[in-house]
């Protein structure tokens, strides 16, 4: 176990270079299934969720290789259909691989990602939009097993449909995208997503052959094709990742220059942020940001894309905590993502809950704790919050981090920040 030790009251100053980002990849790679041969995907993050996702393909015969940025994935060998628990559970999008299995192989068994079908985070929606493209689908034993339709003697195969998503969902798009991309027939996707790394997941399949128009808009329609192949792509820049370290150099009062980023995606922080009163300057692929002086607090609601995102809502907050004011924090995607918050109180921070708003009373002096991480933004969020809290705060858990910031501290050390990371028995 890992825990960052930080002494907070350090400006942040210099140049960092964005990773590709984790959501783009792990939408990617599931679907590399779609085609048999070997795919290079550049600027892919070294990431716990990219390794844990490597592992699960390889023991689905897909060799994978990650040297640095670039991913070698050689689908041509893929033995098995099933995606056990044991992967699924430790990250929800291994989940992805089952529209890509069912429409190249007409079977499929993969794990529920944790709680049931119907429940937190379900996936009811990926589950819906495969059985109108025919898929039969069973839940067995905590699986999720489907099969593709008989296609007229000619094997099993998918059929294009109208599918229609109750509510924006960035893994159900992607899942049933992918499904629809070699299914016979075409496929009317409504209400689909609209981020960033749906769009990228398109743009791939269309290089892999795939015809789909509407790209980049809610509504996709897809022709289905016979085969599909396999081929070099570029991972979009992390916007999360982004965000996070423009809302650190805010809160640490600094200046930094972002590279690598693209700030198309970041069209509703930014605009945040100079609400905040952050002096932003956008050129090109760099975003430089500076901050003298406390933030105004400013409200803010989660929305899906373009909206400000909610994996940015538990570091807004933690931006929040540094205003001369009271602000409010709305996540409409999530019912229950404010599990940093008992561990920002713990840092002296002044918030109440009122249903799934948060109220932030800002401008106290935060004072260094051990806090414990519980997932990945609100681990983040914490991170922020010690960088700006007298004396010394312990982080525990980091793996959270790990699983979607590449060296965290390396990279915050490099803009100046005190932290650093020691081993613990600690758990
Ligand atoms: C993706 O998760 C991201 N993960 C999440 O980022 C992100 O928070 C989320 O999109 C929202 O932007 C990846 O891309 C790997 P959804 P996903 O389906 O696809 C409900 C991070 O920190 N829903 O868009 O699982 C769901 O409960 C991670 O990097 C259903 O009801 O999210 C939620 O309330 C965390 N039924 C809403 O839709 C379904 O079948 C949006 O979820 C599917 C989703």
């Amino acid at each position: 176990m890992d825990k960052f030790v930080i002494y907070g009251g350090k400006p942040l100053s210099g140049r960092i270079a964005i990773s590709g980002a984790k959501n783009a990849s792990l939408a990617l790679m599931p679907a590399t299934l779609l085609a048999q041969g070997v795919f290079h995907l550049h600027n892919t993050p070294n990431l716990r969720d990219v390794w844990t996702l490597s592992r699960m393909l390889g023991e689905m015969g897909v060799h994978c290789e990650l040297n640095g940025q670039d991913l070698f994935m050689d689908t041509s060998t893929l033995t098995s259909f099933e995606a056990p628990y044991e992967h699924v559970k430790k990250m929800r999008a291994s989940f992805h691989v089952l529209g890509p299995l069912v429409a190249r192989y007409g079977q499929a068994k993969v794990s529920l990602p944790g709680g049931c079908a119907w429940g937190p985070r379900p996936v009811d929606l990926h589950l819906k939009g495969l059985e109108k493209l025919g898929a039969e689908i069973t839940l067995e034993a905590g699986y999720v097993v489907a099969k593709a339709p008989s296609n007229n003697g000619n094997g099993a195969r998918l059929r294009g449909a109208k599918v229609h998503f109750d509510i924006s969902s960035v893994g159900a798009t992607e899942n049933i995208m992918s499904a629809a991309a070699l299914a016979k027939g075409t496929t009317l996707i409504t209400n689909a997503a609209l981020e960033p790394e749906v769009t990228a997941q398109a743009r791939m399949l269309v290089k892999m052959g795939a015809k789909i128009e509407g790209i980049g808009t809610s509504t996709l329609e897809i022709e289905g094709v016979d085969e599909l192949k396999a081929v070099t792509e570029e991972t979009i820049p992390d916007r999360i990742e982004a965000g996070t370290f423009l809302i650190a150099a805010a809160m640490t009062r600094g200046k930094i220059t972002l590279e690598k980023t693209n700030p198309y995606h970041l069209s509703a922080v930014i605009a945040k942020l100079e609400e905040a009163g952050c002096e932003i300057d956008v050129t090109g692929e760099e975003i430089t940001i500076a901050m003298n002086d406390a933030p105004k607090p400013v409200d803010m609601t989660t929305a899906v894309y373009p909206g400000f995102p909610t994996d940015l809502q538990a570091q807004w907050m933690a931006f929040m905590l540094c205003a001369n004011g009271t602000s409010k924090i709305t996540d409409t995607i999530y019912t229950d993502r404010f599990k940093h918050v008992p561990e920002l109180l713990r840092l002296g921070a002044d918030v109440e809950m009122l249903d799934n708003t948060a109220i932030i009373n800002g401008g106290k002096q935060l004072s260094g704790a051990t806090v414990m991480s519980t997932d990945l933004r609100a681990s983040a969020s914490l991170i922020l919050a010690a960088l700006v809290a007298e004396d010394r705060s312990e982080i525990l858990r980091v793996y959270h981090l790990d699983r979607g910031y590449e060296a965290i501290e390396k990279r915050l050390q490099a803009l100046g920040a005190n932290i650093r990371r020691e081993r613990t028995a600690e758990f």
